[in-house]
C-alpha cells in the first residue's frame, strides 16, 4: 500500500484555545490513526520568532502546544512531532530555495502585501518596520514541507498561497537539479466549522475573544457566561441561527445532541440554562485530557524528552535526503565524481532501465548503470503493464517516485547513485 504523507506546522506564538481544537488539533489527531497516512506534525518556532521577540513566551507557547497536542491524543510512536529549530537542515534547505525563488514572487506574499499596503497608506516607507524574516517567510515554510516530501498539507484558507508557492520552488528547484521534490498540495477541511468566539466573530486571538483549551472548569464557566447572547427572557423562543452559543455547542455535540439543543431553542430555553448546556458539554469532553496536560506542563523534561526522540526521526529523513540536495546542487567533496550539468546529464549517465521475465513467471525491471552496476531492482511483479508504469514514474519523478514504489523495490544499496542517475534521466526526459 503507498502511503500518504501529511504534514503541519504550528507556530509556536500563543496558548491554544477552543477553535484551535477544533479547528486543527483535534482533526489532526484524528487524521493520524487513518490507515495509509504518515502524519509529520511540527512546532514553527523559527516561524514565531519573526512575530515575537520575548524568549520566554517563545518557550511557553512551544511548552502549551506541544502539551495541547499530547493530551488531545497525539501519539508521537505513530506520528513524527518535533520541533523545527531541532532539524538543521530546515534553515538549510530554506536557503537552496532562496536561491531558485524569485524575488517578485516573495513580493507579491499576502503576509508581506499586507504590510507593505498599510505602510503605504499610511505615507511612511513601504517597508518600513519589515523585517527580512516576514519577507522570507514563504521560504522558510517551503523548506518545511519539502524537507519530507509531503503530499499533502492541513492549512487554513489563508496558507493556501504559501503552498502554492511551496508547489512553484519544488519544480524551480527540480527543474535546475534533477526530480527531488514531490509539488505538495493544500487541504482545507471543509467540514471543520471556524468556531465562534465570546463575541460572535471569529475565535482568534487578535480579537481577544478566545476561550483557551486547558481553562480550568471554574474558568470555562466564568467565560461561557460571558458569550453574547441576545436580550431573549426564558419561555421566549430563540434562534439557533447566529448563536454563537449554540454553533459552539454544535462543535461538541452529536447530531442528536444538537437536535435537542434546537428544539430547547424554539421552547424558549433561558440562556443561564443553554450556558450550562454548553459548559458540561465542552467539559465533558476537554476534562480526560486536562490531567495530562496539566502533568506536561508540570514536567517539561518529559514533554523535551519527546520533541528530541521526534527530532530523532525527523533527522533520519532529513539528513540523508540533505546530502543527496547538496550533491546535486554542487556543494560536494572535490573528489566526488564528474559535474553534471542539465544538458550534458544524458550522455555522461547513460543507466537505463531494463525490462525483463524471470523463469518464476514474473515481471522485473532493473536500473542498471554504463557498466553494468544495478543501481535499482525490482521485486517479481505480475504484468509488465505494471512494470512499464513504474519505470514511467520514475522517468517521470526521479528520487520521487521511489517512496510510492517502495512495495515493488529491493533495498537500495548505493542512494547517492541511484539519486545522480534517476536526477539525469528526469533531466532528459523534461528537457
Ligand atoms: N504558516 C503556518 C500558519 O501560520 C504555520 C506553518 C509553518 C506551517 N510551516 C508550515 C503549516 C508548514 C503547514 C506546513 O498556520
Amino acid at each position: 500500500m503507498t502511503t500518504t504523507r501529511f504534514l503541519t506546522g504550528i507556530t509556536t506564538s500563543g496558548t491554544p484555545h477552543l477553535g484551535n481544537y477544533v479547528g486543527s488539533i483535534r482533526p489532526a489527531v484524528r487524521a493520524s490513526r487513518t490507515p495509509g497516512v504518515e502524519s509529520f506534525y511540527f512546532l514553527a518556532d523559527y516561524h514565531a520568532l519573526i512575530k515575537i521577540d520575548e524568549p520566554a513566551r517563545i518557550q511557553r507557547s512551544t511548552l502549551e502546544i506541544a502539551a495541547s497536542w499530547l493530551a488531545a491524543g497525539l501519539d508521537p510512536e505513530r506520528v513524527t512531532f518535533y520541533r523545527q529549530s531541532d532539524v538543521p537542515e530546515i534553515p538549510e534547505l530554506t536557503w537552496f530555495l532562496t536561491c531558485v525563488t524569485g524575488k517578485g514572487v516573495l513580493n507579491r506574499a499576502h503576509a508581506y502585501k499586507a504590510s507593505v499596503d498599510k505602510n503605504t497608506a499610511a505615507g511612511v516607507d513601504p517597508d518600513s518596520d519589515v523585517t527580512a524574516g516576514l519577507f522570507m517567510y514563504p521560504v522558510l515554510m517551503g523548506a518545511d514541507i519539502l524537507m519530507f516530501n509531503a503530499h499533502k498539507v492541513p492549512v487554513g484558507r489563508d496558507q493556501i498561497q504559501h503552498i502554492e508557492m511551496a508547489r512553484d520552488m519544488a519544480s524551480s528547484f527540480n527543474h535546475r537539479y534533477g526530480a527531488h521534490f514531490v509539488p505538495p498540495e493544500a487541504v482545507i477541511e471543509e467540514t471543520v466549522a471556524t468556531l465562534p468566539g465570546l463575541d460572535g466573530r471569529k475565535m482568534s486571538k487578535s480579537y481577544d475573544n478566545t476561550i483557551p483549551l486547558f481553562a480550568s472548569r471554574e474558568q470555562l464557566k466564568k467565560l461561557i457566561a460571558g458569550i453574547v447572547t441576545d436580550s431573549r427572557a426564558p419561555g421566549e423562543p430563540k434562534e439557533t441561527e447566529g448563536s454563537a452559543l449554540f454553533q459552539i455547542y454544535q462543535a461538541f455535540a452529536t447530531a442528536e445532541e444538537t437536535a435537542a439543543l434546537r428544539e430547547a431553542y424554539a421552547k424558549g430555553i433561558a440562556w443561564g440554562d443553554a450556558k450550562q448546556i454548553l459548559l458540561d458539554r465542552i467539559d465533558e469532553e476537554i476534562s480526560p485530557m486536562r490531567s495530562r496536560y496539566q502533568h506536561l506542563i508540570d514536567h517539561p523534561e518529559e514533554v523535551e524528552a519527546l520533541l528530541l526522540a521526534g527530532a530523532k526521526k525527523a533527522r533520519a529523513i532529513a539528513t540523508p535526503f540533505m546530502a543527496t540536495l547538496r550533491h546535486a546542487v554542487g556543494l560536494r567533496p572535490l573528489t566526488a565524481g564528474p559535474t553534471q550539468t542539465k544538458t550534458k546529464a544524458a550522455k555522461s549517465s547513460a543507466a537505463s532501465f531494463k525490462q525483463y521475465r524471470e523463469k518464476d513467471g514474473k515481471f522485473y525491471f532493473k536500473l542498471a548503470d554504463a557498466k553494468g552496476a544495478v543501481l535499482l531492482q525490482s521485486r517479481g511483479l505480475d504484468s509488465p503493464q505494471q512494470a512499464g508504469k513504474s519505470i514511467q514514474l520514475l522517468q517521470q519523478q526521479g528520487e520521487a517516485a521511489l517512496r510510492d514504489l517502495q512495495d515493488q523495490l529491493e533495498p537500495i544499496e548505493d542512494q547517492p547513485a541511484l539519486a545522480a542517475a534517476l536526477a539525469s534521466i528526469c533531466a532528459t526526459q523534461n528537457i
